[in-house]
Order: structure tokens, then C-alpha cells, then sequence
């Protein structure tokens, strides 16, 4: 997974992690295109949200990423249509697919800056968990649900592969329950809340991919009441419990809990110049290798665990050298952690190879952290 819209890779970097990602077994690439940050993702119908939702200003606010850039302005950053096409085919050449993520209908606080008119309440929008305010979108309204429409047609147009990722994680939904739109939408649908409106959404979206012949994977949220959208993967984030449910339910899932999975945690080095976030939880190497995906799922279920993998998020990271400092070296665990059987791994002899096999990295030239 590579968090895109925090700051801007660019395709050469996409590339070069694509090749690290191959030297590593690593098989698809989770592309998060949009978040409250930045709008990556070149949408031919709607080009103002690439245009526009690509780029933010120097920040004062020292929870900002922003405020780590240089004055002025960040950006516009965002992919073109060929740009797009070149790294999925330069993935496909690699035996890597990519799933392109569309955060929506929180975590969109991009799109809503080009568009607030969307939003339930333009004043007034409660904060959401990573601080964005305004980041929802208004469901009750019907030109939403069509800019929303328009980009995963996008998605369909540019990305090859089976899955699509529409997001769905951490929605505020305390607008919803005001606003006389949503209310009236949640009435006329019978709906009894926000999570079940932000379902309706999902399994919406969800029936408008499945007529391009997709799938969705979504994240752990998507499950309401022990369903998801039908033939839905879910990618199990806030911890196990998403990937076990899922399992129950007959349906594949991605692990990808953030207490072993996500690095913009600390990695927890000897004098560690990276900036980590004012959430951060310990992840040092050996916790990485000590995970366990299938832990909790009856055995007659586990085929439904498709793997994992390990989140990058960035909001507090700058650039490449950041991001491979903070992947490298603890993705080489995940990826042995997802490939090998329980019963054959052993930290003490990872840790040994890892010696090597960091020299090796490092004559690559990847910024790759110490072991420890
Ligand atoms: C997430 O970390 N919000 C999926
Ligand atoms: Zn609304």
C-alpha cells in the first residue's frame, strides 16, 4: 500500500517501489489515490478534482504535514490518464496488480474543497478522526452520489484489474443525522442510522462496479450487521476482527491490522530521525515477523484470507527516501510473514539473513532502516 495523497510520489518513485516490491514476492500494489490531502487520480469527466484537489497550502498548524514542506504552495500534484497506464503496465510486467483506491465518502476533504457543495452543512462540520473537517460527503444528495458515480466509471476506464478499493473507512457521520437530506434519504430508504446510509452507499457503489464486471474491497467498515456488499472483500484494518467476520460471512479478506501492518508506526531504532505521527503505536521489526493472519480463523475458513499487507500510511512523510526508510526493512518481514507457514518461521534465522539481505538493499540504494 502507498498513501499517495499525503504527499505526491510521482511514478518514478511508484515505479522504483514496484521493483522492490517484486524483488520481494510482493504481488499487488494497493494504490490509496484520494484522502483528505490531495486528489491524485485524473478523473476525464470531472477534471476539476485532479486540477483543483491536488495541491494545499503551507500550513501554520504544527499537526500538519504541510507544515514540514517548504512555504508556500504544495502541489497541484496528480497523475494523468498515460501516467496511470504506464504503472499498471510496468506493475503488470512484474506480475504485480494494481488496486486502486478511491477513499470515499469520508476521508474527502479534497474532493469537497473543489466541490462544497456536496457537503451536508458547508459551515459547521464536525472534525474527523485524522482532524479534516468538512470530509464527508452529503448522501442525501443526488449530485454526490453521481460525482461519485463519475469516478469509479473513471477507475473502470483506467484500471485493468478484477478489484476496485471505495474506501469507506472512519466516516463521521454526525452531519448525516442533521442534515434534512440524508434524513429524508435514510427515511425514504428505511434506514435506521448513519453506518446503515454509509452501507447503502458501499452496496450502491458496489452493484454500479459489479455491472463493469468487478469487485470491491472495501475497509473493515463496510461490514453493517454481518453483511457486506456480495462477493465483497474486506480488508480487515482496525485489527483481526474484520478478516474473522468476513470469514464467518463467506467472504475473502485482506489482513491488514495496524497494530502489525502499519508503518507509519514506530519502528522503534536507536536514534531514529523519521517523524512519526502523534498516534503512533511500537512496531519494530520482530513485532512485524510475529504476526500471525490467521490467527483466530477456523481452519475450514482460512481459505478466505487472501493475504495481506503492510499500509504506508504518510501523513508524516515527505518523500521516497522517507517512505522506503520506514518500509524497508520491516516489509521484508510481511512479505515472509504472508508466504511462509506458520511452523516455518523463526525471527532469530530472519534476522540473521536480514543482514545480507539489508546489504543487499542498501547497494540498491533504498534507504532501508536499521534491524533495530
Ligand atoms: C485507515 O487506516 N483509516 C484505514
Ligand atoms: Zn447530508
Amino acid at each position: 500500500h502507498i498513501d499517495d495523497s499525503r504527499p505526491f510520489f510521482g511514478k518514478a518513485a511508484v515505479k522504483r517501489t514496484l521493483d522492490l516490491m517484486a524483488f520481494h514476492k510482493m504481488n499487488v500494489l494497493h494504490w490509496h489515490l484520494t484522502d483528505d490531502e490531495g486528489w491524485r487520480f485524473p478523473v476525464a469527466k470531472r477534471p476539476e478534482l485532479a486540477r483543483d484537489g491536488s495541491s494545499r497550502p503551507h500550513s501554520a498548524n504544527q499537526k500538519d504535514l504541510a507544515d514540514r514542506f517548504e512555504g508556500g504552495t504544495y502541489g497541484p500534484f496528480a497523475y494523468s490518464e498515460a501516467d496511470i497506464r504506464e504503472v499498471v503496465a510496468y506493475a503488470a510486467a512484474r506480475h504485480i496488480r494494481v488496486i486502486p483506491e478511491i477513499d470515499v465518502p469520508g476521508h474527502s476533504k479534497t474532493a469537497l474543497k473543489v466541490h462544497p457543495e456536496l457537503l451536508c452543512f458547508p459551515k459547521g462540520s464536525p472534525e474527523a478522526p485524522q482532524g479534516a473537517v468538512a470530509n464527508v460527503f452529503c448522501l442525501g444528495n443526488d449530485e454526490s452520489l453521481k460525482l461519485i458515480d463519475d469516478v469509479f466509471e473513471a477507475v473502470c476506464d483506467l484500471f485493468p484489474d478484477e478489484i476496485v478499493h471505495i474506501g469507506g473507512d472512519e466516516v463521521n457521520k454526525v452531519n448525516w443525522e442533521a442534515c434534512p437530506k440524508c434524513r429524508a434519504r435514510m427515511k425514504e430508504l428505511g434506514l435506521k442510522d448513519g453506518k446503515a446510509l454509509q452501507s447503502w452507499q458501499m452496496n450502491r457503489t458496489a452493484a454500479l462496479l459489479a455491472k463493469k464486471g468487478k469487485r470491491v474491497i472495501g475497509w473493515d467498515e463496510m461490514i453493517l450487521d454481518g453483511q457486506a456488499p456480495e462477493k465483497s472483500v474486506v480488508m480487515s484494518w482496525r485489527g483481526a476482527e474484520g478478516g474473522i467476520a468476513a470469514a464467518k460471512m463467506g467472504l475473502e479478506s485482506v489482513m491488514t491490522p495496524h497494530t502489525a501492518c502499519y508503518f507509519d508506526y514506530d519502528q522503534c531504532i536507536k536514534d531514529d530521525p523519521a517523524v512519526y505521527p502523534w498516534f503512533t503505536h511500537p512496531l519494530p521489526l520482530k513485532d512485524v515477523y510475529a504476526y500471525e493472519p490467521l490467527a483466530g480463523i477456523p481452519a475450514d475458513q482460512q481459505k478466505y484470507v487472501l493475504g495481506g499487507q503492510c499500509c504506508n500510511w504518510s501523513e508524516y512523510t515527505c518523500d521516497e527516501t522517507e517512505l522506503q526508510w520506514k518500509m524497508w526493512p520491516r516489509a521484508c518481514a510481511t512479505a515472509e510473514v504472508f508466504w511462509t507457514p506458520a511452523a516455518k518461521r523463526d525471527f532469530a534465522d530472519f534476522r540473521r539473513r536480514m543482514e545480507t539481505h539489508r546489504s543487499r538493499l542498501t547497494a540498491l540504494h533504498v534507504n532501508c532502516a536499521p534491524l533495530e
